[in-house]
């Protein structure tokens, strides 16, 4: 979502919403125990009736929970650019696999932008969302075991940032404890800290060389294992994008982020209480391009290059989109939006892979500097950054 603080207000609230998500959790809850927070966030999001994304929200539209980068047609533009640089290496009408589709509306624009005839599924959890992205026109399915192996140019526009993660502490010498989801005295849902449900967390943390400090608290996402090895095996050949916000392992388990990255958002406003209506809040956390790119190579892709959302729109050559004088200013302003590092620019990275033996990705080769991801050094705490107005600002994160 569009998460920079020029696109959110905060919302307070002191009374929670009781929703029929929230009390199927706290029976859940009364009946088997406490349940781990990545439990909490995958039913939230994901519940097969009430879940958030279950019900097909309607991403980008006024009324809707938030907007992405698809609430911009130049997006669409630049994207359908990249496909037809991957259709020059890979052969005409080669597939496009859409991950996390929303509702469809980036879809439906790449395949017009590329002329109306297009292979190009999505592979969506949401029922809800997969009614909406059928009505774009798009054939969909719920899980990517279902897509055969072929030559396939793979997008996912924040869906990375979608999948659940584990919530953990750190309590000293590398070791961490666990954050459950659980009721306190007056039946509330509350947060309690338990030894990890899985050993598969701590040696994930020692696989990325990740030692939380005393009381530092971090997410670790465990699912990316499974999305790559599914990926693997269907990708072939092909390449694989991902745009979201995020950082590498070093600077996202960094002092400067040592409350975690977990947020929430409910109807265009970010709301700090996780709790406060489940099912009808979505929640998030920055993405590790370490991680990501750990599982990518371990199922063979080759590349892992971060890039930001700005250079990499540009490269593609975005700014072509304003073609039409007249819708020249609008135009203008929505590729800035998207471009410019004030912006969405930078507040999103492009992370890009490709099966061995292929060349690098779309928007990379004419990139002043493409970041290797395993080189990529720790971002200063304090960073400057300049405005059009010429005027220097100091952001600090
Ligand atoms: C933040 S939304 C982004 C939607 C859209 N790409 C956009 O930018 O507007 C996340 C999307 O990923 C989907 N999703 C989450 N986890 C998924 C998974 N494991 N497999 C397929 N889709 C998933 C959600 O249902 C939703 O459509």
């Amino acid at each position: 979502m569009l998460c920079t603080p020029f696109f959110f207000k905060v919302l307070i609230v002191v009374q929670r919403k009781d929703t029929v998500l929230s009390r199927l959790i706290k029976d859940r809850i009364r009946s088997e125990g406490s349940m781990t927070f990545r439990e909490f966030m995958a039913v939230c999001l994901y519940d097969p009736t009430h879940g958030f994304y279950t019900q097909g929200p309607s991403i980008g539209s006024p009324e809707g929970p938030f907007d992405t980068n698809v609430k911009f047609p130049a997006f669409a533009f630049a994207l359908a650019q990249a496909v037809k640089q991957v259709d020059d290496i890979l052969g005409a009408n080669t597939r496009i696999l859409e991950l996390g589709g929303g509702t469809g509306q980036l879809g439906k624009s790449i395949v017009n932008f590329l002329g109306g005839q297009r292979n190009y599924v999505v592979v969506d959890l949401s029922s809800g969302l997969r009614v909406r992205q059928n009505e774009a026109g798009l054939q969909t399915v719920e899980d990517l075991m279902q897509v055969p192996s072929g030559p396939t140019v793979v997008f996912g526009n924040e869906i990375l940032d979608a999948l659940p993660v584990h919530k953990v502490m750190g309590i000293g010498q590398g070791n961490v404890l666990e954050f459950f989801v659980d009721l306190d005295e007056d039946g509330e849902l509350f947060e309690i800290l338990q030894p990890p449900s899985t050993p598969a967390l701590q040696a994930k943390l020692n696989e990325l060389h990740i030692s939380l400090g005393r009381g530092q608290v971090g997410e670790v996402c465990l699912e990316l294992r499974s999305v790559f090895q599914k990926l693997g095996s269907i990708v072939d050949p092909g390449y694989l994008i991902f745009i979201d916000y995020g950082d590498t392992a070093s600077n996202l388990y960094s002092f400067q982020r040592r409350n975690g990255t977990l947020r929430s958002y409910y109807r265009q406003h970010q709301i700090y209480d996780f709790f406060y209506a489940p099912g009808e809040q979505d929640l998030t956390a920055d993405v590790d391009f370490t991680a990501v790119s750990h599982e990518a190579q371990a199922v063979g892709f080759d590349g892992g290059t971060l890039l930001s959302q700005g250079s990499w729109l540009t490269n593609l050559g975005i700014h072509s989109y304003a073609k039409d004088e007249k819708a020249l200013a609008v135009i203008e302003h929505e590729v800035n939006v998207l471009t410019k590092a004030t912006q969405l620019g930078s507040a999103f990275d492009v992370l890009i892979f490709q099966t061995k033996g292929l060349p690098v990705g779309p928007g990379i080769g004419d990139a002043t500097e493409p970041v290797k991801i395993s080189h990529r050094l720790p971002s200063s705490p304090t960073v400057s950054i300049d405005t059009p107005g010429n005027r220097r600002l100091h952001l600090k994160w």
